[in-house]
């Protein structure tokens, strides 16, 4: 549950009207029920933004970016859902009562405010430690590497001394107690007694969007192994949502993020002015970082180390990216390794040239497929150019489509039209394969390829669509309800937002998908509740008209027949109330497959 309760959500939502509060961003026609504009949230030349005055929400049916005034504060305007309430609040006059903890709250906060207030004690510490005696080498090793003042003061950078305990000897005469320091990541306690983490360390502080510092990762100076210790998970550091470097590019005036590998890399690159620079930290992107850096821009430049490994990160990182609306663009550092030894060998000014001429992220995913196979040999060729087709399959809009076609026949040499051909027959090969529901063929190969990196938001698509559909078609609810229980829905946020939708209508018979969106913390729960409240209809939008009672019956029943078979799963062995159910379902599907909806 958010900090604001229910009601306070509700009456703020109520004072500012969707309407009204994007069209001070985006111009917006009225056209039917709804208002359309550009999106603001990607580049497009025709609207397909919509704000629904009914619903209190807007949607791009270009980039599927969707919410309430609340997200769209948090998205637009890169505000935390708290402050989004706030300024809202502001914005119709309304007070709020000072935010009431329960006590348990109000302990987690404390802890967290202490655990917080440390990292800074703590990070404080050691940058006065690389300005000491004590930290001349650690200094000399940052000058060598071309670090000037204002860059380590910038990034707070630091020494930890090779005493094994210093640091905790500080924070306790700091008033810190064993019991907090525990959960600092930054001192070990074992059987050999109390240690600090880091010695003899360059230290890299490292700082969540609103410059607090959150943890470390700290370096040795020279070729010892592990050349970077970082400090492990702990309540206030989530690494999978954390960004390097993100305090300062969040108010960069670029416009696009330049996302890399290592510390000095982001180091380098905003010493050379390139000030929107942000890396992973530690381990390879995250779809939670993905969600992070959608909500600041979708223009995003790869600059990955130009070895085989960097190569197979930016392989990797690519379908994530996509899968967020991001059409990533690949620099290339060749001949050198990363963006720090780049800078220092050619500077930035060669650099802003390398991001001109940053490649097309297909472009660059075609050039890797191409280098397994040997291009003189004639029938290693035409498996090259066949696997050129099935991936320009992922395109689903044919223009791009046609696009892609073009560019990639241009670099890899491949005659167009003969191109084309394949594309249409493997297109027209995957239509006949599945011509359900008049929804349009997904590409299976590509959804499977984004399932498997961005595993948690895949979830259960009937479900989706039925709690889609009675978003937009409460009258179905009765129908959906007598059949599936909230517990049927899958664990996580379809399940959460079934309660939600079964308990509006339970109570007073009226579905308030804002409020539903709302109820959820994290700002990636929130887009992602918003898309099953979207996403899904523009489906239906695509199915026929005619044919929309046949596909709602579809979906209910293959969800229904699913959730059967999770129920039976669930009973033991020798459970004999199996029969019933195995009755039940047999009966319930066949009342189904009679019920006749309309098509609205
Ligand atoms: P690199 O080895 O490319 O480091 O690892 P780098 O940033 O170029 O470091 P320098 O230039 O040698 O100082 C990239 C990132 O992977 C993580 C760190 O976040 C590093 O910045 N990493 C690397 C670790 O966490 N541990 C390691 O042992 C190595
Ligand atoms: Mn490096």
């Amino acid at each position: 549950m958010s900090h604001y309760d229910e009601n306070t959500l509700e009456e703020v939502r109520r004072a500012n009207d969707i309407v009204e509060v994007i069209g001070e961003y985006v111009p917006l026609k009225r056209s039917g029920a709804n208002y359309f504009g550009l999106c603001p949230f990607h580049s497009e030349k025709s609207p397909s933004f919509s704000v629904s005055p009914d619903r209190q929400m807007y949607h791009c049916f270009g980039c599927g970016a969707s919410g309430t005034v609340y997200q769209f504060y948090e998205n637009y305007l890169h505000m935390s859902f708290p402050e989004a309430v706030r300024a809202l609040a502001e914005r119709a006059g309304i007070t709020l009562k000072e935010t009431e903890y329960s006590p348990e709250q109000k302990k987690r906060k404390e802890r967290r405010d202490k655990l917080l207030a440390l990292q800074k004690e703590a990070a404080y510490y050691y940058y006065a430690l690389l300005h000491s005696d004590h930290g001349k080498h650690c200094l000399e090793y940052f000058k060598n590497r071309k670090l000037s003042d204002e860059t380590m003061r910038n990034f707070g950078l630091g020494y930890s001394d090779a005493f094994s305990d210093d640091l905790y000897r500080h924070l306790k005469k700091k008033g810190y107690t064993d019991d907090i320091l525990k959960d600092s990541g930054l001192i070990t306690f074992d059987e050999r007694g109390v240690r600090d983490k880091f010695f003899n360390r360059a230290m890299f502080p490292i700082m969540d969007q609103y410059s607090r510092v959150i943890g470390f990762g700290g370096r040795v100076m020279g070729d010892g192994k592990p050349k970077y210790l970082n400090s492990p998970e702990t309540d206030i550091f989530d690494k999978s949502h954390t960004l390097y470097g993100l305090f300062l590019a969040r108010r960069s005036r670029r416009g696009y993020f330049i996302l890399c590998e290592g510390y000095m890399d982001v180091i380098a690159l905003h010493q050379g002015g390139f000030d929107c620079a942000v890396a992973s930290l530690g381990t390879s992107l995250t779809p939670g970082q993905v969600d992070v850096i959608s909500r600041f821009t979708k223009d995003v430049y790869l600059s990955y180390d130009s070895d085989g490994a960097g190569i197979k990160a930016a392989l990797r990182a690519i379908p994530m990216l996509r899968s967020r609306g991001i059409m990533p663009r690949i620099i290339h550092m060749a001949p050198y390794k990363d963006p720090d030894e780049f800078l220092k060998g050619l500077g930035p000014e060669e650099y802003q040239k390398r991001i001109d001429e940053a490649e097309n992220f297909f472009i660059f995913e075609i050039r890797q497929l191409q280098t397994q196979y040997d291009m003189s040999d004639p029938g290693k060729r035409t498996e090259f150019q066949r696997e050129t087709a099935k991936k320009l399959m992922g395109f689903k809009e044919q223009l791009e489509r046609d696009n892609y076609i073009d560019a990639v026949c241009r670099a890899f040499d491949i005659p167009v039209q003969a191109m084309k051909q394949l594309v249409k027959e493997l297109a027209a090969g995957e239509a006949r394969k599945s011509g359900m529901m008049g929804h349009k063929a997904p590409d299976k190969g590509q959804a499977a390829k984004v399932s498997a990196d961005v595993k948690v938001r895949q979830t259960d698509k009937n479900q989706r669509l039925l709690l889609s559909w009675i978003s937009y078609r409460p009258d179905l609810f009765g129908t959906v309800s007598k059949y599936l229980k909230p517990s049927d829905f899958e664990d996580g946020v379809l399940r959460s937002t079934a309660e939600g939708m079964y308990r509006q209508m339970e109570k007073s018979g009226i579905m308030n998908p804002a409020s539903i969106i709302d109820s959820f913390d994290e700002v990636e729960d929130q887009n992602e509740v918003s898309r099953i409240f979207h996403e899904y209809v523009r489906d239906l939008q695509a199915t026929p008209k005619d044919e929309r009672g046949t596909a709602f019956v579809q979906t209910l029943s293959r969800a229904v027949a699913k959730a059967y078979d999770e129920r039976m799963n669930a009973l033991e062995e020798t459970d004999v109330t199996r029969f019933d159910l195995i009755r039940e379902k047999k009966e319930s599907l066949s009342e189904i497959s009679k019920l006749r909806i309309p098509n609205a």
